[in-house]
């Protein structure tokens, strides 16, 4: 049987409308990965206003908020990203973004706003917290390497025990909690850029040639053979040739053919097992067409790998605050989020929160039902005061 509880008395303390008025401020001045000068320095403003906090600078554009609570007890830590992209918003708010081809079309102004709202709010239970709790603003999620990085190799974080991290995502109800999958709830995303260097010549005199194009098109044939022949049934992965270009005029054979592709996996030991079939075919088949090349392989983020028990964890606390109904079982998500890498430090536990319907992330009319700004403040709130007190 359950009762409905009276709503815990910290949410009182709760900044709902400064919630909104921050979450506009950051929309209406957008700034791109890595430049996150403005943003940072309101990010500071704020938080210097909220009593107990202590702030560190672990990069040029991020800010860490500290609070230690009265007690010694474990450290945790809550992430929102800053950065917004290189498009022309066209949702026609009231506040859009005043810096042309500048967006927040991913939400980052939501999670900032909210992490800001969570801090204030437990800056005003210093007395009852046990342990320290890291608030990170971090810069450059959507351009790797990713802000993580710098901040992860920073050494500021060494004593964080376990981090959690939130997602606003459209097309589930607004306020909505979902948690991920544990293991992988992300994919990493890799990729490269092969030049195929041969030998031109003239259509007719193919002997007197080597073709990039035939070149190139036994090795994207032999690259589908990875995720077919290779990746154990069912583990997604993905390899996609997305670009192939060579050649000029149907009577020439080209000297070069340049390919591009991009590959996601959702475990380290695949995502290292494809870069080295890759590799293999690629130097392989080139070397029995008589033909060299450039390969430049690009990796980015891994995939987020969630703590099962940090998971349980984040799940209760969110159904203790905002009701079953209100916490739902959310699908892996298909991109790749540079929050992966803060398991170099500790488990983690990645989450979303549903914004209503409406266009996707990184879609010029991306829009957030700022009502569920509120549950995920209350979400977060609850999350690491339940950490910090189990
Ligand atoms: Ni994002």
């Amino acid at each position: 049987m359950e009762s409905t509880k009276p709503a815990a008395a910290w949410t009182k303390n709760i900044p709902a409308d400064d919630v909104i008025t921050w979450r506009r401020h950051i929309h209406q001045n957008p700034e791109l990965s890595f430049e996150e000068e403005k943003t940072s320095q309101y990010v500071e403003e704020v938080l210097k206003s909220f009593p107990n906090i202590e702030i560190i600078k672990p990069a040029k554009t991020s800010v860490i908020g500290v609070l230690k609570g009265s007690r010694p007890g474990r450290t945790v830590a809550f992430r929102a990203d800053m950065d917004a992209l290189p498009m022309q918003e066209e949702t026609g708010l009231p506040f859009s973004s005043k810096v042309k081809n500048v967006m927040h079309s991913c939400g980052h102004d939501a999670h900032t706003a909210m992490l800001l709202g969570t801090a204030a709010t437990l800056s005003k239970m210093q007395n009852q917290l046990k342990g320290t709790v890291y608030f990170i603003f971090q810069h450059a999620e959507e351009q790797p390497p990713g802000g993580a990085l710098d901040i992860v190799n920073s050494g500021a974080l060494k004593d964080v025990d376990a981090f959690f991290g939130m997602h606003v995502l459209p097309d589930f109800p607004a306020g909505h909690v979902g948690i991920l999958p544990h293991g992988a709830a992300s994919t990493a995303q890799d990729g490269f850029r092969l030049t195929i260097i041969g030998k031109g010549s003239h259509g007719s005199m193919p002997h007197l040639g080597i073709d990039p194009i035939v070149v190139g098109s036994a090795i994207v044939s032999a690259l589908q053979s990875i995720v077919s022949r290779n990746v154990e049934p069912g583990e997604m992965t993905v390899v996609t040739i997305g670009k192939f270009q060579s050649g000029n005029a149907f009577n020439v054979i080209a000297d070069r053919a340049e390919l591009g592709a991009s590959i996601r996996t959702t475990s380290d030991e695949t995502r290292k097992m494809v870069e080295i079939r890759i590799k293999e075919i690629i130097d392989n088949i080139t070397k029995a067409y008589g033909a060299t090349y450039k390969l430049d392989y690009t990796p980015s983020y891994p995939a987020i790998q969630n703590d099962a028990a940090l998971n349980v964890h984040a799940r209760n606390s969110a159904v203790a605050i905002l009701g079953k109904d209100q916490v739902f079982d959310g699908p892996m998500m298909t991109a790749s989020e540079d929050f992966s890498y803060y398991r170099k430090i500790a488990p983690v536990s990645f989450m979303t929160l549903g914004i209503g319907k409406g266009a996707a992330n990184h879609n010029p009319k991306f829009m957030v039902d700022e009502s569920a700004l509120q549950s995920g403040v209350k979400a977060q709130v609850q999350i690491i005061l339940d950490y910090l007190n189990k």
